[in-house]
């Protein structure tokens, strides 16, 4: 299987909503969204759905839903045996572009307390801590809601490098 650099981004079609809600259900055990949440998501203009492909395997998605000026980060997974290797800063650093094309002046996130790898990439990209929401999760856990303005973000627009 190729590596990190190999992979190519697109938009998520209808034909993909089956290996994205299977990654879903790998990456985010009881929180996963099934197919007709994709599928639902795919139909809604407020959204914008990437995946990401190595050798025609998907193997990342992200996706974001965005009102007036503002994006709400709705999902970024990478498959774990694809995970550490740079493609969770790719593909969110695509998914920024894409709020930034659509007219987002911010992005939002909310993050489980406990997980450290999400977190330690938002933190890298500039996202800050601006809430935490008490037992926002089925189990009981508490989301820390992080949010960055688009344009401080360490990311560009090909157009602004
Ligand atoms: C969060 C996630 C998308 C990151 O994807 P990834 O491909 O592993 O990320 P990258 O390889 O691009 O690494 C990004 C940074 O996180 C760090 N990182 C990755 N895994 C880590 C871990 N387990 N613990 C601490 N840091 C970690 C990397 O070292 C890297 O930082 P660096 O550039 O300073 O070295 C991935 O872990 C995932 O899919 N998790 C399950 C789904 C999920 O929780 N999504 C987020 C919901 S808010």
């Amino acid at each position: 299987m190729g590596t990190a650099a190999e992979i190519i981004f697109r938009p998520m079609q209808i034909s993909d909503v089956e290996a994205v809600a299977e990654m879903d259900e790998i990456c985010f055990e009881e929180d996963g969204w099934d197919e007709d949440f994709f599928l639902e998501e795919l139909r809604d203009e407020h959204s914008d759905y990437i995946v990401g492909e190595i050798e025609g395997k998907i193997i990342a998605c992200a996706g974001i839903k965005i009102y007036l000026d503002e994006a709400e980060g709705m999902t970024i997974a990478v498959l774990p045996e694809f995970q550490g290797r740079g493609v969770g800063k790719k593909i969110l650093t695509e998914i920024i572009k894409i709020a930034k094309m659509r007219g987002a002046k911010s992005m939002i996130f909310e993050v489980r307390v406990s997980n450290v790898p999400a977190l330690h990439i938002y933190q890298k990209f500039g996202f800050k801590i601006v809430g935490r929401i008490k037992r926002y999760y089925v189990t009981g856990e508490d989301a820390l809601t992080m949010c960055a303005k688009l344009e401080d973000l360490k990311c560009k627009l090909p157009s602004e490098k």
